[in-house]
Order: structure tokens, then sequence, then C-alpha cells
């Protein structure tokens, strides 16, 4: 990976974990909070390519509260639990090495940036709340072209603004189809393995692969 001008961030699930709004509540959901929080994402997830698929945007926020809905229903949580793990969704804490990580690499020259699904005042509030806000030199949104990942039209958005070539763009993200997206498009995907899990048959093997972010300090 040489010529690496930028280097671009996946928000949820990558930098912050999606389970830690329903692990903070865990005394209250009991040992179902695991399931239901990686239900709430795989339905989240589902919401954003169908909506893309269909041509019927909404964004972030809202696939967020609607998946939510659907998760609660299917285990059986108490309705009075929505506000707090949405309020909790909001700051959603960063993995534990990430912000040392992006504190060395804002020391290189490199631009940094996250680019996610995340609405712009998600993201911003996410940043603000974990103290990275002097971290990024941009914070992408889809919602600049109202599509999900992985449309190509979101990943040209960080090439269209910093006028640099694909392969010159190293993408993190700890989603496989993600990794793939950005990947196929023609960055150099890099994927974020923390749980030793199972790449897909997606036309795209990650260039590097890490278990640990701390790990793209010897690959750049
Ligand atoms: C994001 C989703 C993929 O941050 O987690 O874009």
């Amino acid at each position: 990976m040489k010529n690496i001008k930028a280097i671009i961030f996946d928000a949820y699930g990558t930098l912050f974990d999606v389970n830690s709004a329903a692990e903070k509540c865990k005394d209250k959901i009991g040992d179902k909070w695991e399931g239901f929080a990686n239900y709430w994402r795989t339905t989240q997830l589902e919401y954003t390519w169908l909506r893309s698929l269909m041509k019927r945007h909404k964004d972030f926020w809202q696939v967020t509260e609607e998946s939510l809905n659907k998760s609660m229903k299917a285990y059986e949580i108490d309705s009075s639990m929505r506000n707090e793990l949405l309020d909790l969704y909001k700051i959603l804490s960063p993995f534990k090495e990430v912000p040392e990580v992006l504190k060395s690499l804002k020391e290189k020259n490199f631009k940094l940036a996250i680019l996610s699904n995340g609405t712009p005042s998600l993201l911003k509030e996410l940043v603000k709340s974990n103290n990275l806000e002097n971290i990024f030199d941009d914070i992408f949104s889809i919602e600049e072209v109202r599509v999900y990942k992985p449309d190509s039209k979101v990943y040209d958005i960080p090439i269209k603004k910093y006028h640099i070539q694909r392969n010159e763009v190293a993408f993190l993200s700890a989603n496989t189809w993600d990794v793939s997206g950005g990947g196929n498009y023609g960055y150099n995907s890099i994927w974020v393995n923390r749980n030793n899990n199972i790449f897909d048959n997606l036309d795209y093997v990650p260039k590097h692969q890490i278990d640990h972010l701390s790990r793209l300090l010897d690959i750049i």
C-alpha cells in the first residue's frame, strides 16, 4: 500500500461499538442483551439496504429507531427501555484502542476522515461525546447522496472532495460487506476483524486483515 493520501474509517462497528448501548443496560435486559443487540444491528443494516433498493430513503436515525421497535418486540424488551437505548446509541463507546491510534495517526501526513451511514448531526455528537472532534479532517455522511453503503455514490464522496485516486485511500471497516463495497469500488480496504470472523464471498479480498486498529500503524 503505497501512495496513501487519505485514511478513511467506517464509524459504526469499526470505531464505535454498536453493542455498547444494550450492554450498558444489561442489568435491566438480562442475559439476552447480546442477542438483542445483534438482532437490532442486523435489522438496522437490512433496513438500510432495503430502503436503498426500494428508493425510499429515511435517514439513519429513523432507521435506527424503526429497527429498534422491531427488535424490542422480537426480544420482548419492556417499552420503558426505548428512550434509554436510543439516548445511549447517540453516545456509543469507542473500541478501547481507538482514541490512542487516532491520535498517533493525526501526527502523520494523511487526511483522516469518517465515511458513514450516520447523519451529520449523529456523527458529530458521537465524535464529540468521545472527545475525538479534533482528529478528523472531515466527517462524511451518506446523507450527501441519500443512498446507503455499499452504493458506489457513497465511496465517491471523499474522492470528489479530496481530488485523489481511489487507490490512494486506505479504508478501514469491521463490516465485511463494507470492506467489499469499498474494495470493489477501488479503495485499499482493510478489514478490522476483532472477533475472528469469516470474510464474505463478494469478489474482493481485503488488502490487509487486522485484529486490532493499532496494527494499522505497522501497515501505513
Ligand atoms: C456505518 C455503518 C456501516 O458507519 O456502520 O456506515
